[in-house]
């Protein structure tokens, strides 16, 4: 190809890029509106939504061919069943059971007078009471899904609608401190935004950073790499972005979903101590759109963080400035890698891209980029609070602090655990042992310096 040609391509490319940036976050949300009000191919509205926005066809074909949200015909009446591991394994690994007849359409199909419309989703963050459904914004949960999905049909006009679905059941560390990190909120009523307001009027961010060096908190999004390395690569410029990781899509986690809906103030309050210790002046908090909850909870946190002062110009006088937006994912596992989920940000496909370059150096819009996952920033207050050695004090030497453990419907007594890293567990089938009944397992708590007596053993047990 001729230089010339290949700089005008690039020229026009580089055109592209800069017209799309103008529709940062609009997007998505007008395609994901598009979808709402079409049970139709994506051919037939994407386009039109794309070029409303300026943008060329392929801009909008895009997104809404490779997000399952916006590829899955939508009826008025959305139903989304989950396949994922915990629910397979609670239906002894059928598909499920009638639901498609209870709706009178297949998965993945709307009814031709658009009335409604089934799709597969892989988690819905119920697996602790598996299997489990959503019907618009409700979640369903239990064996007779077909049965509650009918009954939540007929609700309304006076009739009862089917039962809620029950609340993850959060369990404390049970080690020698008593004190969870993680669940405070959750489980001790330990109240948001007590290190906030004196941080950043008083503190800088040289000390935060310090602390979780300190504390050697290791991300939880999976990779477990270090956050402290990760927040100084980012070099420390206003420009500086920080992304809270609420995508959580792997099958049986939902310790995310439980953190951002029932203490949103303290992931908040982490992603703000966090965007304090970068320098960044705007954080996003990404949520799943399979969280419906966890995606008003998180919104309306950032509402009321602005009202109380905690969010916006000169917080709490200190003269620092932060800015936090709410985006709402549209349906794809791949998405939650840092990469994909900025691409995602971006309006485009959630498709992830070889690092280098990493986001740290050019992430968002180009912008060095922090992706923390939810409960990586959820351990930020405590550790700023109680000071980084509390945190290293706990778990196991290069695995410090606690962890959320989720166990699904299959075992015996399913929720969300708070344990130190390092904890041993020992689990038995309920069948096996010629009817001995559960074996006992016993942590090792380090901080106790002894297996732990009376941490709940049959938790492990399987059904
Ligand atoms: C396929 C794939 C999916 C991922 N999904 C998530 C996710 O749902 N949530 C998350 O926090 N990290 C996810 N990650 C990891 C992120 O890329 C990133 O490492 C993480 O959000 C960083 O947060 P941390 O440093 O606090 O762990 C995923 C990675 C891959 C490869
Ligand atoms: S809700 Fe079905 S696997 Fe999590």
């Amino acid at each position: 190809m001729d230089p010339a040609d290949s700089a005008e391509h690039f020229d026009a490319l580089r055109a592209l890029v800069g017209r799309s940036r103008g529709a940062d976050g609009v997007l998505l949300e007008a395609l994901r509106r598009a979808r709402a009000r079409s049970t139709g191919p994506t051919a037939a509205w994407a386009p039109a939504v794309a070029g409303a926005l300026g943008l060329p066809a392929a801009a909008g074909l895009g997104p809404a061919d490779y997000y399952a949200d916006l590829a899955a015909p939508h009826g008025r009446r959305h139903v989304r069943v989950c396949t994922g591991a915990a629910c397979f394994a609670a239906r002894g690994g059928r598909p499920p059971d009638g639901v498609e007849e209870a709706l009178g359409v297949r998965t993945g199909a709307a009814a031709a007078d658009g009335s409604v419309s089934l799709q597969a989703v892989r988690c819905l963050g119920h697996c602790y009471a598996a299997p489990a459904c959503l019907d618009g914004g409700t979640v369903l949960t239990g064996p007779d899904l077909a049965g509650r999905l009918a009954a939540q049909a007929a609700g309304g006009g006076g009739r009862p609608a089917a039962p809620p679905a029950p609340a993850a059941p959060p369990v404390p560390a049970a080690d020698a401190t008593g004190d969870p990190a993680l669940l405070g909120g959750v489980v001790a009523g330990e109240a948001a935004w007590q290190v906030w307001p004196r941080t950043v009027s008083c503190g800088t961010p040289e000390q935060v950073r310090a602390e979780v060096s300190v504390a050697g908190l290791r991300g939880r999004g999976g990779a477990g790499f270090p956050v402290a390395a990760k927040w100084a690569a980012a070099g420390g410029s206003p420009g500086t972005v920080v992304v809270a990781n609420g995508d959580e899509g792997d099958p049986g986690s939902y310790a995310d979903r439980l953190l951002m809906e029932s203490d949103p103030g303290r992931v908040l309050e982490g992603l703000a101590l966090a965007c304090f210790a970068c320098g960044a002046r705007r954080g996003v908090v990404l949520v799943r759109s399979e969280y419906p909850r966890a995606l008003a909870a998180m919104r309306e946190q950032v509402r009321r963080a602005y009202a109380d002062g905690h969010l916006g110009r000169d917080v709490h006088g200190s003269g620092t400035d932060l800015d936090v937006g709410v985006a709402e994912g549209a349906g794809s596992y791949v998405a939650g890698e840092e990469t994909a989920l900025i691409a995602g940000l971006e309006g485009g496909r959630g498709c992830a891209r070889p690092r280098p370059p990493y986001p740290t150096r050019a992430g968002l819009w180009d912008a060095p980029t922090v992706v923390n996952n939810v409960e990586t920033l959820a351990a930020l207050p405590w550790i700023v609070r109680r000071g980084g050695a509390a945190w290293a004090r706990r778990g196991v030497p290069g695995e410090p602090g606690t962890k959320l453990v989720c166990l699904s419907e299959r075992f015996a007594r399913p929720g969300c655990y708070e344990v130190e890293l390092g904890t041993r567990c020992r689990g038995s089938s309920r069948t096996s042992a010629a009817g001995r009944g559960p074996a006992r397992s016993r942590p090792w708590c380090r901080s106790a310096g002894r297996w732990a007596a009376s941490w709940p053993p049959t938790t492990w047990t399987c059904r």
